[in-house]
């Protein structure tokens, strides 16, 4: 018998919870142990709750019970987060996680804890809600050198962008539609200006390039200057306006990446990837395009990630563990003119100006009058600053994904 402790009784905790409850029986059957939640922690009080008595509020009681061999932690933030994950780990107690910003900050130490406890540290819930994707790439796809990650990476931006886009919503309104069904973080910051897909593609460019990559190290822009008009100008490109997580793994052993809102024609598949939805297209050198697709937020789908890495603890207990990345010894990050990106820009600058400014490019017709606005040729970043610098009036830039 398996016991587990459920560590946070929020949005994805309470879903823990309800999943082991609801389809518990078919997951011990599959993992061929029954399995049960002995503790749920957390700081408030459930008086109503009909398992009252699992509850506490004493983190200690987790970590001294023999009993308690897996525990979720889905509190979110990185402290205490980190210091129960690390203790767990080191009493030779398995740990599964939904908290990116946990992984992606502390997740090579504690993947090393686990290593050398021989325990696991899953976090399939990290990344995509309830899409497979953690296991995928590094089971699936390790036949693979991975080429390009491009990813709707954060559903409550998603589902914000497609409310302006279909109903012609402010955002303020649509952001708010979204903390009301649970999608947003604690703080809509970190959705909003891109941290949370930043610390998302972080962990995804780690897996797939073996080596720590740093969120840090990533540029990322948000959503909250993109307006109505934007919109519409990127319909008349035949696309639309997606806050996408982007990395390419270059030849050198490099990796670009960067988190910004993109233009994505209507032709590629992560144009129709509407709502809460999240989508990951992944380039392997010899699968080519793989896209993973599925609701990348929300309590069941989050903690159906969460409960499918508890059964692995469970099933997998005596499994060998090894680390998917280390530290990487020098630094493996590119800079921006390693990549080359066409640019959608709106100006009050004159089409002779841009002319002037960026020799060749492709004008759109304008929807706000007085304004220019056009497509460049694809530039480095370098290139594309020193081209903007010479117009007096950027109204917005937008880069696009090819
Ligand atoms: N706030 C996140 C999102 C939740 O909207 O995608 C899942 O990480």
């Amino acid at each position: 018998m398996a016991k587990v402790a459920v560590m946070g009784f929020g949005t994805v905790g309470s879903g823990v919870y309800d999943i082991i409850k609801k389809n518990g029986g078919k997951i011990s059957e599959n993992i061929g142990e029954e399995t049960s939640v002995k503790y749920i922690l957390d700081i408030r009080d459930f008086p109503d709750h009909p398992e009252k008595e699992i509850f506490t509020k004493e983190f200690d009681r987790i970590l001294n019970d023999d009993e308690v061999t897996v525990a979720a932690e889905v509190i979110g933030g990185l402290h205490p987060a980190y210091e129960y994950t690390k203790s767990l780990l080191e009493a030779g107690k398995s740990v599964v996680t939904s908290n990116k910003e946990l992984v992606a900050t502390y997740g090579t130490e504690l993947l090393e804890i686990a290593k050398e406890n021989n325990v696991s540290y899953l976090f399939e819930a990290s990344v995509g809600g309830g899409i497979p994707i953690i296991r995928p790439m590094s089971q699936c796809l390790a036949a693979n050198n991975i080429k390009s990650i491009a990813g709707i990476l954060n559903g409550t931006t998603n589902y914000i962008l497609n409310e302006m886009i279909t109903k012609g919503k402010s955002f303020e309104t649509a952001l708010k539609q979204a903390q009301d069904k649970g999608y947003a973080e604690r703080n809509p910051a970190a959705d909003v200006e891109g941290h949370d897909a930043c610390r998302k593609i972080a962990i995804l460019s780690s897996l797939a390039s073996g080596k720590f990559v740093d969120y840090n190290d990533i540029p990322t822009e948000g959503i909250t200057n993109i307006t109505l008009d934007d919109v519409k100008y990127a319909e008349k490109l035949d696309g639309v306006i997606k806050l996408i997580g982007y990395a390419k793994f270059l030849d050198n052993g490099k990796i670009y990446s960067h988190v910004a809102p993109m233009v994505v024609k209507n032709e590629s598949p992560i144009a129709s990837v509407n709502g809460v939805f999240n989508a990951i297209m992944v380039n392997g050198d010899c699968v080519g395009d793989v896209m993973f697709y599925g609701k990348g937020a929300g309590t069941m789908p989050t903690a159906s990630a969460v409960v499918a890495d508890i059964a692995d603890c469970v099933r997998n207990k005596n499994r060998k563990k090894t680390a998917p990345w280390e530290m990487p010894e020098e630094n493996i990050m590119a800079s921006g003119d390693d990549e080359k990106f066409s640019y959608f820009i709106r100006t009050t600058d004159s089409a002779e100006d841009v002319r002037g400014a960026f020799g060749k490019c492709e004008f759109v017709d304008n929807i706000v009058k007085s304004e220019s606005a056009f497509v460049t040729e694809p530039l480095c970043e370098s290139d594309f600053k020193e081209k903007l610098s010479k117009l007096k009036n950027v109204v917005s830039s937008i880069r696009i994904l090819a």
